[in-house]
């Protein structure tokens, strides 16, 4: 294609950059040689106007609500296929053949066991340690146990991708053993992916888990469509820590802790912490959509960056949901409140003004409480599900012969050169922040502050320790040691 894009900068300077379209029509202007040309670089705060890769993987048209993995539908995959059919396809392209299949499930099941000693790293985690915190450690852990070599073959690379698919689901199930306290529980060759993560789960030495079809469809489906979508903050940290030639377990530990928050796989949690604090405040939902609507708080599973209609993936859930929660003893209250929660907030300018639907999240939630999946495992079956995706991108960039480190440029706004002030010179007036952010005295636009409801509901549930009365920040006086 031989359209151009022109800039005009400075003492009428003008630049032609090329544009180029992807095989669904989106159109981009290539900036690669700006700098380069001009001298200028371009500025997108979250990067919301920014491809930062051509990828083969997923479409999304947030506008229209659609979402491929390699040209299927998101639809048509939930409804006929099965995750590990989704993982191989994501990871190498087309849809496996029957004898493709049995050899990369034959794959995962032989990579489910992680090394013997690695078991004792659980007992080093405290009781209520979150089991996001353990399985980005764990993940982590994995490349000393099974070292990458810096040149891959193929078939190394096969196998880096099975123990990854398939650990990543083991120590996610022994990490909830070692929260309840339970002995942990082996795979098993004779189980599929999902029958075989839910019985390392629930069955324990006294008891066999009895698997339900209809638990394990939900798992599954729940699974597929969580496995890829495109540059998301996950996604974009895998590619951003391979680029650096990092090994693949430490790699897919930084997708892993970028998924923990909750803007992106923590929002799972946080729907049900809401639909928990209405159904205790006796409140049917009104009170909370007037204080997202005040800033006091986010609806969490509502809103999305790319998606400005109903998320695809919400549809499907919400269906999911319904059929699960119909079953016999299934039922639950809280369906009602979520329901009541979508049709209020779709009924107010607030939320359609802002383009907010229910995401993926939403109904996710009610699906996991159905299927006896604690609280505090949501996400990880969220870092369950995107493994595969993760490991497509980071595969495709391996592959890509243009690829180079990811290094973005900035704008400085700090101050201008100045002189070192010595210690007894120096003026108090406020402090520097976790993020290195200087906080005035009394300063209260920190953005986190925002957060605090979500975040006192997580406290509650023991995940987060609550800070010391007098948890006062470290100030000049401060008795701890500085340098
Ligand atoms: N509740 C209330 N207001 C909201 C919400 C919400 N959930 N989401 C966005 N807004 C408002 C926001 O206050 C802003 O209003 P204004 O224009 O008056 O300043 C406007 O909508 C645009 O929001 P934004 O924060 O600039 O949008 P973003 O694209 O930066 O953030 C988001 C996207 C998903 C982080 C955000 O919508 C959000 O925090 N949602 C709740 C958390 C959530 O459900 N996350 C899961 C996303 S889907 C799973 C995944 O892929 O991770």
């Amino acid at each position: 294609m031989n359209e151009q894009c022109t800039i005009n900068y400075g003492d009428n300077k003008q630049v032609s950059l090329p544009m180029m379209v992807g095989s669904e029509g989106e159109r981009a202007i290539d900036i690669s040689t700006l700098r380069k040309n001009t001298g200028l670089i371009t500025l997108d705060e979250a990067y919301v106007n920014t491809g930062s890769c051509k990828s083969a993987i997923t479409y999304l048209d947030g506008e229209k609500g659609i979402l491929r993995y390699r040209g299927y539908p998101i639809e048509e995959l939930a409804t006929k296929s099965r995750f590990v059919e989704v993982a191989y396809l994501l990871m190498y392209g087309e849809l496996p053949t029957p004898k493709e299949l049995d050899a990369f499930s034959g794959l995962l099941n032989n990579s489910s066991l992680i090394h013997e000693d690695m078991r004792h790293f659980f007992l080093a985690f405290p009781n209520h340690a979150h089991p996001m915190g353990i399985l980005t450690t764990m993940v982590a852990s994995l490349s000393s146990f099974y070292p990458v070599p810096e040149e891959m073959s193929d078939e190394e690379e096969r196998q880096v991708i099975a123990n990854l698919v398939s650990q990543v689901r083991t120590i996610a199930a022994f990490s909830y053993k070692k929260f309840i306290g339970e002995p942990m529980i082996y795979p098993s060759y004779k189980l599929r992916f999902v029958e075989n993560f839910l019985n390392m789960m629930f069955s324990s030495p006294v008891q066999n888990y009895q698997q339900d079809p209809d638990i394990v469809k939900a798992i599954d489906t729940f699974l597929i469509l969580h496995a890829d979508h495109e540059q998301n903050c996950s996604t974009s940290a895998v590619r951003i820590t391979g680029s650096s030639l990092a090994n693949v377990y430490a790699v897919i530990s930084a997708g892993i802790s970028a998924l923990w928050g909750q803007r992106h796989g923590g929002a799972n949690q946080g729907v049900i912490s809401i639909l928990d604090e209405i159904v205790t405040s006796g409140d049917d939902g009104r009170r909370f959509i007037e204080d997202a609507k005040n800033k006091k708080v986010r609806l969490m599973g509502f809103g999305h960056r790319v998606y400005k209609t109903f998320d695809p993936r919400a549809k499907i859930m919400k269906e999911l949901c319904h059929k699960l929660l119909n079953k016999p003893g299934m039922a639950d209250p809280m369906i009602d409140i979520a329901m009541r929660l979508e049709e209020t907030a779709l009924s107010d300018d607030y939320f359609l003004s802002r383009n907010l639907y229910p995401n993926v999240d939403f109904y996710s939630g009610l699906i996991l409480k159905a299927a006896g999946i604690p609280f505090n495992m949501f996400t990880v079956l969220f870092a369950i599900g995107r493994t595969p995706g993760w490991l497509a991108h980071w595969r495709e960039m391996r592959h890509d012969k243009d690829n180079r480190i990811s290094r973005p440029r900035q704008i400085y706004v700090g101050p201008p050169m100045r002189n070192y002030i010595p210690m007894d010179k120096r003026a108090g007036g406020g402090r520097t922040s976790l993020s290195g952010r200087f906080i005035a005295d009394g300063d209260t636009s920190n953005p986190f502050v925002k957060s605090k409801r979500f975040t006192e509901t997580v406290r509650n549930e023991r995940f987060i320790p609550a800070p010391p009365p007098d948890n006062k920040p470290s100030g000049p006086d401060s008795s701890i040691a500085r340098g």
